[in-house]
């Protein structure tokens, strides 16, 4: 296996070990040494800028033993404060961040201090460094853009994206331009509906992330110019999130022309769960409040905790994050443990490929998040919640703090909630690039300063969750859908429940995008059909016909165009061997490459199994070199006997891993290679 020079090298060696069982890429951002990282906290010094990017999460140090002077009167030889620096690793993500943000790397003299302030092996600091895809543990020019060349984003012409940066810039991962930048491909990055689309990271005194889409190679390169060349320029929200709109500051005008770009039925009167989107500001919570908000909260503290769990029972919502388990039960139980602290956390990770719903409700309607997840907060008993959110969301992300400080502004969060004797506050934690990370215990280890590695259920999180305390995990689309219950008082878990069928009630958001005239995010009453959801969004363009449309996104399964009468609930799309998981439409249509795609899909398990258990580890390795094998033309065995063998891994992969990533890895590959008219392999 060769070793590439530059900012990236094809090696992952503490943290990744299908990158480098297959001798492929690492994530982007993945980076790697190509010389061995001395693992004691000795040797040079963390540089003033790298101490003073730390001591801002971490606060100054206030001892010789962890980082700042020595007084040897009160210090001797005995370090104290190990325990209180022990118990405060869960800051070790925001710490690595702060390094990233700040010098574009985490070095090996940052990584000691972040290890001597907070008590934390080296060994294990960098385990935890090198698992998620933006972090870099090796130099990286300041100024990246991560091109997305995921599927939706393949068929807006991704890949013509890359070759054209290639031939501008070098390869992926190396430093170009006297090394002020470089670009790195990128799984999905939740922007399918505008694709195709990069992520811009600029890292100094004003770092600074930004999205943008649709976006070309010219445009990425203008982007990384202007970013490289002034640190002023590159502060958010200098860097528009998409083309043609800066929306974040709250004009109402952008707000608008933003939000109607992903949300074609913006303003429609019969909408739930957009209905605020494009018509409030999301930066205002007096505008949140004169669109209906907090009615919900307002109505929960007077019902009490008990009669809120009641409405969301009636309600039969089931959560809107993949697993669809029902979250009155899961409140209920919650609630019920013995054990204090209780904990809400909200799922705000959105991963999987081809989703986005829950950006565009974080962006566009901020406060409704922070709402909810009070109301959860006082249902299930909890004082402290924390929304994970993925670190390629910086909109969402700046729009959902800003939320959190208005709303403790305006006595919404703090120890008295609307003036009630109910004390609850939010922590935001931002992702660092791992879709594992959505799966609730890895995201429980990721805010606990830790690989974000799945835990064996049971026990599962209602008893013992988020720093092993009982805790109630929702996602962030289940949490606006509280308020719908909600806001007209009592009786409105029963009122939810007569929308949508008897297995599936209430509104259901999906993600279209592919080969669609309007991509965009829809919301429907459960029970719309599949064809009728595709003519919403204005059918296939230019007369082509359907091939495929993904269900459920890369976990999920494609079907053909035969099955567009389905109804889109959980127990339709189960009849026909499919799954709604987290709600991707993304539609094929006859001049899409399907061979590209399903190796992308195979390419981006590979590169996101965590690596901890040995049939996805494995499995998702071997099924990738398999379709390689299919797709090139290489005969080791008749066609049919790899196509066996595929099964027999998809098999063992559902069998014997211990998460649903593992489980799920080989279903859409699968799905497609069943059906000879989608795929032809
Ligand atoms: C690999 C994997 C990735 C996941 N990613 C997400 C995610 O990004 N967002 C989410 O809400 N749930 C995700 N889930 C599901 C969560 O584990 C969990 O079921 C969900 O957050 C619970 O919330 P809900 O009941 O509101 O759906 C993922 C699960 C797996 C196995
Ligand atoms: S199934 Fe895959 S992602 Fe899940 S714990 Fe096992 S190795 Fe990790
Ligand atoms: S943003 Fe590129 S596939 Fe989703």
């Amino acid at each position: 296996m060769a070793l590439v020079r530059g900012i990236l090298a094809p090696r992952q060696v503490v943290s990744t070990p299908n990158r480098v069982a297959a001798g492929i890429r690492p994530r982007s951002g993945s980076a790697v040494h190509s010389t061995p990282m001395d693992l004691h906290v000795i040797g040079p010094l963390a540089s003033p800028a790298e101490r003073a990017a730390v001591d801002e999460v971490l606060g100054a140090p206030d001892s010789g033993w962890r980082g700042g002077g020595r007084n040897p009167m009160t210090e001797g030889h005995v370090a104290r404060g190990g325990h209180d620096a022990r118990s405060r690793r869960d800051l070790l993500l925001p710490a690595l961040h702060a390094l990233q943000d700040r010098v574009g790397t985490i070095t090996q003299p940052g990584l000691n201090y972040v290890c001597r302030r907070l008590s934390v092996p080296p060994a294990e600091a960098y385990g935890v460094a090198t698992f998620y895809a933006l972090f870099a543990t090796r130099p990286r020019p300041p100024a990246v853009a991560h091109v997305c060349d995921d599927i939706a984003c393949r068929l807006a012409g991704a890949e013509q994206t890359c070759t054209d940066l290639e031939r501008t810039l070098g390869p992926a991962g190396e430093s170009a331009r006297d090394g002020r930048v470089g670009w790195l491909r990128s799984p999905c990055l939740g922007l399918c509906e505008q694709a195709p689309a990069a992520m811009f990271t600029i890292a100094g005194e004003h770092a600074s992330r930004a999205t943008a889409a649709p976006i070309d190679a010219a445009g990425v390169v203008a982007r990384l110019e202007g970013s490289a060349g002034s640190a002023a320029a590159a502060a958010i929200p200098q860097l528009p999130p998409t083309n043609g709109s800066g929306a974040d500051g709250g004009s109402m005008p952008s707000v608008r022309g933003y939000a109607r770009a992903s949300v074609p039925q913006m303003g429609e009167p019969q909408l739930q769960l957009l209905r605020r989107v494009g018509m409030v500001d999301p930066t205002s919570i007096d505008d949140y409040l004169a669109h209906r908000g907090y009615l919900a909260l307002h109505q929960a503290l007077a019902m009490g905790p008990e009669a809120v769990i009641q409405e969301v029972t009636d309600s039969r919502l089931l959560g809107r994050g993949g697993a669809a388990f029902p979250t009155g039960r899961k409140w209920a139980a919650v609630a019920g443990q013995p054990v204090q602290p209780h904990f809400v956390v909200c799922n705000a990770d959105e991963s999987e490929p081809g989703t986005f719903k829950d950006r565009v409700l974080m962006e566009l309607d901020a406060f409704a998040v922070v709402e909810s997840m009070t109301i959860e907060g006082f249902a299930t008993g909890a004082s402290k919640g924390y929304l994970y959110i993925r670190g390629e969301y910086p909109l969402a992300e700046s729009r959902i703090r800003g939320a959190v400080e208005a709303a403790r502004a305006a006595g919404y969060l703090g120890p008295s909630v609307a003036g009630s004797d109910f004390a609850f506050d939010i922590e935001v934690r931002r992702g660092a690039g791992a879709y594992i990370c959505g799966e609730e215990t890895a995201l429980f280890e990721s805010i606990e300063g830790k690989r974000g590695e799945p835990r064996n259920k049971p026990p599962f999180p209602v008893e013992v969750g988020l720093f092993g305390k009982p805790t109630a995990v929702n996602n962030v689309e289940t949490l606006v859908n509280v308020l719908a219950i909600l806001d007209d008082g009592p009786g409105g878990g029963a009122r939810f429940a007569a929308v949508g069928t008897e297995g599936s009630t209430g509104p259901k958001l999906f993600c279209l995008s592919g080969n669609v005239g309007r991509p965009g995010l829809y919301e429907v009453p459960f029970g719309t059909t599949l064809g009728q959801l595709l003519e919403l969004g204005g059918g296939v363009p230019e007369g082509r016909s359907i091939r495929a449309i993904l269900l459920g996104g890369a976990a999920g399964v494609f079907v053909g165009p035969e099955v567009l009468e389905t109804p889109l609930t959980f127990e339709g799309t189960r009849a026909i061997g499919a799954t709604l998981g987290s709600g991707v439409v993304m539609v094929f249509d006859e001049t899409a490459d399907m061979v590209g795609t399903l190796r992308r899909i195979a390419a981006f398990f590979r590169d996101e199994s965590c690596g901890q258990c040995v049939p996805c580890r494995v499995g998702t390795v071997r099924q990738e070199e398999l379709l390689a094998r299919l797709a090139d033309r290489v005969e080791v065995r008749s066609r049919g006997d790899e196509l066996e063998l595929l099964a027999e891994i998809g098999q063992a992969m559902r069998d014997a891993s211990i998460c649903g990533l593992g489980q799920t890895a080989s279903s859409a590959i699968e799905s497609a290679l069943r059906q000879p008219e989608l795929v032809a392999l």
